[in-house]
């Protein structure tokens, strides 16, 4: 098979490694790939947000599966664009990706659904949000629990976790007025502020058939503890334990088959990776979002563990017969994935800076180094973006897996490099204090 990958990211780099251990892989290609992707296929340089220009070389290389990672060229109608031109494409269409591209939509979709989610309000504009919530909240120094969310993409920077009025206030300026998020800003929606542990759960679906993959953490603020601005992601593990079998089969039960089925009814059958962010809060599981695509970094532990073909895999979802194939077999082996970051990230970060240690650091036993903002430069590899690696390793527990991911980090250096120290460690508080529940 010849096939490319879209995005330029550690999820990207995961997805390449991983189709490139396929006997059917014929050729690989990336698009536009980074200085990780370079070592699994070949690297073309197009942007994954020109839709026109990778379906003209789809068709000029007769690719016969293109993968997209990243949400832009999914909302924005690749998957469309491709299958006109009869090229087969996994991700949803452009009408199912707003499951992520419009918040609102996405609330609208789960209300229709009946799934478990924070209560919520949309704003067309600044004014009414501002009153509504002044309405609530007539006391100046008033809590207010609430999240104010754009409708857009925005990079995750469009949600803002809210405490007090004051703080909501401030958020619907920045949205309603400043227009922070450009377009992407209105309108917007108020929800509830949730309480409980985050945790994701991605599923393969081709629009019939769910395959839920095992459970991840990812850790969004910068710093240990969670503290800090929130990121892309700072590192996931999987499995998680703070999702057991049970609670997995209510969140295909209550959440999953409910949307995909409401997706089907509102003729706009979603196939490709559903993801769905969740709080596990004292009611139960409640979406918090929804994306439409594998996540970044949780794609990397996932794939570390998953031992089956998974251009099978991608290739059943497509082709709309995820039912026939057998199911995937995992490594029983836990996975982490941590986070390499430039200095400065989540803000403005510096770029160029050479990496050394990266041979050392593949040496560690069960460990793989996904490249996310890289690049070649003189035969070098240079930073390139605000997450650089993901230094991902497996172990026979989630301990031995954090000390040879750590051991490995610890073996590449670059000016500012900085990563947490606490990838994984919610796991180990959550079977402490659930052991300690069952004394
Ligand atoms: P989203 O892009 O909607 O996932 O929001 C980004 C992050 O904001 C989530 O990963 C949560 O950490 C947080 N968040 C979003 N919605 C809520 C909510 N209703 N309550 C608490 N935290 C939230
Ligand atoms: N790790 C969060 C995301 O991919 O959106």
């Amino acid at each position: 098979m010849r096939v490319l990958v879209v995005g330029n990211g550690g999820r990207e780099h995961a997805l390449a490694w991983k189709i490139s251990q396929s006997p059917r892989l014929k050729r690989l290609w990336i698009a536009p790939g980074n200085a990780g992707t370079a070592l699994e296929g070949e690297n073309v340089p197009i942007s994954a947000d020109d839709i026109a220009g990778i379906v003209r070389f789809s068709k000029k290389e007769s690719v016969d599966l293109v993968v997209v990672g990243p949400e832009l060229p999914l909302t924005l109608g690749l998957v469309d664009a491709l299958e006109q031109e009869k090229i087969r494409a996994f991700g949803p269409s452009r009408a199912a990706a707003q499951l992520e591209g419009s918040k609102v939509a996405c609330k609208q979709t789960l209300r229709k659904a009946d799934v478990p989610t924070a209560e919520y309000q949309v704003f067309q504009d600044a004014d009414s949000a501002t009153r509504y919530v002044k309405a609530r909240y007539p006391g100046e120094r008033d809590k207010a629990p609430l999240v104010v969310k754009a409708d857009g993409l925005a990079s995750g920077k469009g949600v803002i976790v809210c405490s007090r009025r004051e703080q909501v206030l401030e958020a619907i300026d920045r949205m309603g007025r400043k227009m922070e998020f450009g377009k992407a800003s209105l309108p917007m929606v108020i929800e509830e502020r949730l309480d409980g542990q985050e945790v994701s759960v991605l599923a393969i679906t081709d629009g019939r058939t769910i395959l839920p993959l095992p459970p991840a953490q990812d850790h969004k603020a910068a710093f240990d503890g969670d503290q800090g601005p929130n990121t892309g992601g700072m590192g996931a593990y999987s499995p998680t334990p703070i999702i057991d079998a049970e609670l997995l089969e209510t969140v295909e039960d209550k959440i999953l088959v409910p949307t995909i089925h409401t997706m089907k009814r509102s003729r706009k059958p979603f196939r490709g990776v559903l993801y769905a962010g969740l709080m596990l809060t004292s009611n139960g599981p409640k979406v918090l979002e929804y994306n439409v695509r594998f996540g970044d970094p949780e794609c990397q532990p996932i794939l570390m563990r998953l031992k089956s073909d998974l251009l099978d895999i991608l290739e059943a979802t497509v082709d709309g017969r995820l039912g026939e194939i057998q199911p995937p077999e995992w490594d029983t082996r836990p996975s982490i994935c941590v986070v390499m970051a430039s200095a400065g990230y989540p803000g403005e970060y510096s770029k160029d800076q050479e990496i050394t240690g990266l041979d050392r650091a593949s040496g560690v036993a069960d460990v793989k180094v996904f490249h996310a903002g890289t690049s070649l430069k003189d035969g070098k590899v240079v930073t390139a973006g605000g997450r650089v690696l993901g230094v991902t390793a497996l172990g026979e527990s989630l301990a031995i897996a954090k000390l040879n991911a750590y051991t490995a980090v610890k073996e590449i250096r670059w000016p500012g490099a900085w990563c947490r120290k606490d990838i994984s460690d919610k796991a180990a508080e959550h079977l402490l204090s659930s052991s300690a529940k069952a004394d």
